[in-house]
């Protein structure tokens, strides 16, 4: 055994025992121990203001864990992170979502030559945005563009839509003229839905796909291009004339047809999940400005700095990521979810369901053994209002152990002007107080329990709170694209940290390939190309699938 496997052996065994010692005490009997405990368990940066006072520790499992930090080596990885070194070593690549948001202020890049790349790829999203706002990007008929279509799926998707929905009222005056769409699923029900409504003379189609492969994109990607094609039958006039793709395989999208001037690069040091931040972005860029853009990335790119430079007791990402592992891996809390307080976030936590799950959904460590720990926990959430009338009966009253995060900006409407009268203001106010208030007595009650109310005595059984569910609330001033880029990195890097204490490689994601390989062998079963044998069940299933099919035509 080396010297720092017996150190890290030593740490998890007295983070162990922290935990056996904790799981027999409350969140309320913490507090009665130590009333001031907010003052240590919080932190103030920038604007946020993250209080994890209501998790279920205290000063002896704190230090463990920021002493585990230390002894899993955080400080050299976060380095080699922000660096550009190999730390995907599945696929020998860098992860490199940082430099994506730093130029021209890169950290200590490996290779130089990457800031110019973003730099230029920034600068071809700016002339297609101004190129589009400005009506010059037209269509086949010469009529300006009015709806924009985002085709893409995972990384491809979900932080454009995600963000194009949380800073919609930051949309630019020229994007208000234009329909933002976005089509993911393999189903064809989403293109279906957004063709109907659209005129082929005046649509644009985005196709996204780092691979540039990814079949479900593909599928919607030809049923937009054979809907055009009723329309005007020349393929490179529709390629040229409503088709941007990006990805960052030149030669595919050549392959495709696209024509150079309509293809955004970006690289394979980015990962899908993490792409949002480079051309994967446009759809954002098209709809918020550039500007807003480059406040998002700025954002981003500040909460880097603060992950790469601030001390871990102090550092937003990693108490979040210390604090992930500590409910997940020592209390054994298999449950996490996320409750944004504010509408605009509502779609954050799917956003974060791929961003976690996709990420640190491993059971292999990068030395190839198992791991003998719980990883990374089930993720899901709502906006917390919503969540309220449905999922938190459970959260209170159920039999599962859920750790959750409370996101909420603290001004809204301050800065409503125009269409709302001084009366809707003025109720708009009181709704955002509102939202805040439910926001704080959620989480005391599921910390607290019954302790939260004064008297408690004389609730019946089946009305009674346990309590004793950890939370983290974090709030910030206000929702902007700067602090909604800090917000989302400050995720990111709690996703590194936790692989990093766990010491799994939270940049691949093999975990999603068999299934397409087995799909495309079902595929050809269903249509009965060839004879194939699955299993009793599954071959039922298509025989029932084949009947039903062959009667409907
Ligand atoms: O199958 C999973 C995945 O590879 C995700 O990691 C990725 O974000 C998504 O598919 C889409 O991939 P692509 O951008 O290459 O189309």
């Amino acid at each position: 055994m080396t010297a720092k496997v017996k150190m890290l052996v030593n740490e998890w065994g007295a983070l162990s025992e922290c935990a056996a010692r904790l799981k027999s005490k409350s969140v309320a009997q913490l507090f009665e121990a130590d009333p001031g405990r907010s003052q240590r368990y919080s932190l103030e940066f920038s604007g946020y203001y993250l209080d994890f006072a209501k998790q279920r520790i205290d000063d002896q499992a704190w230090g463990a864990l920021c002493d585990l930090a230390r002894i899993s080596g955080l400080p050299c990885a976060i380095k080699k992170l922000v660096c550009g070194e190999v730390v995907n070593p599945t696929e020998n690549r860098p992860a490199l979502h940082t430099a994506l948001r730093a130029a021209p202020k890169a950290f200590d890049l490996k290779d130089a030559s990457i800031a110019e790349s973003v730099a230029q790829s920034l600068s071809k999203m700016a002339s297609i945005v101004a190129k589009i706002y400005s009506k010059q990007w037209r269509g086949f008929s010469g009529k300006a563009i009015t709806d924009i279509v985002n085709i893409g799926v995972g990384g491809s998707d979900l932080g454009p839509f995600m963000t194009c929905h949380a800073l919609d009222e930051f949309s630019t005056d020229e994007a208000r003229r234009l329909n933002m769409h976005f089509v993911s699923s393999m189903d064809g029900t989403q293109i279906f839905q957004v063709l109907e409504h659209l005129d082929p003379a005046t649509t644009l189609f985005i196709v996204s796909s780092k691979s540039f492969t990814t079949i479900d994109t593909f599928y919607n990607a030809n049923t937009a291009i054979a809907w055009l094609m009723d329309s005007v039958a020349d393929r490179q006039v529709i390629m040229r004339h409503h088709v941007i793709a990006i990805s960052a395989s030149p030669e595919k999208m050549n392959a495709w047809g696209v024509p150079e001037s309509n293809q955004l690069l970006f690289w394979e040091w980015v990962g899908g999940r993490f792409s949002m931040w480079s051309a994967i972005g446009l759809p954002i860029a098209i709809k918020i400005g550039m500007d807003n853009f480059l406040a998002l990335l700025d954002g981003a790119h500040e909460m880097d700095v603060h992950f790469a430079t601030a001390p871990f007791e102090q550092n937003m990402p990693v108490i979040m990521g210390l604090l992930g592992v500590w409910n997940a891996t020592f209390l054994g809390i298999n449950a996490h979810t996320v409750l944004p307080y504010d509408g605009r976030l509502r779609f954050l936590p799917n956003y974060l369901t791929q961003l976690e799950m996709e990420s640190n959904g491993k059971s292999v460590t990068n030395d190839g053994e198992t791991v003998e720990f719980k990883t990374c926990p089930i993720l899901w959430g709502d906006v917390g209002p919503n969540a309220q009338h449905a999922f938190y009966q459970l959260l209170h009253q159920g039999t599962q152990e859920v750790s959750c995060d409370f996101i909420a900006p603290v001004m809204r409407y301050h800065k409503v002007e125009g269409a709302s009268s001084v009366g809707a203001r003025t109720s708009l106010a009181e709704q955002q107080c509102l939202a805040l208030a439910n926001c704080l007595a959620q989480s005391r009650v599921l910390a607290f329990g019954n302790h939260a109310v004064a008297d408690d005595s004389d609730s019946e059984v089946y009305k009674r709170y346990r309590g004793n569910q950890p939370s983290t609330t974090l709030l910030m001033d206000e929702l902007t694209p700067r602090f909604l880029g800090g917000l989302l990195a400050a995720y990111e890097h709690k996703v590194f940290v936790m692989a990093t204490l766990w010491n799994i490689n939270p940049f691949d994601q093999w975990g999603v390939e068999l299934g397409k390989n087995i799909a495309k062998q079902t595929q050809a079963a269903l249509k009965g190309e060839g004879s194939f044998l699955f299993d009793s069940s599954t071959d039922a299933l298509i025989k029932r699938i084949q009947a039903k099919a062959n009667t409907a035509s």
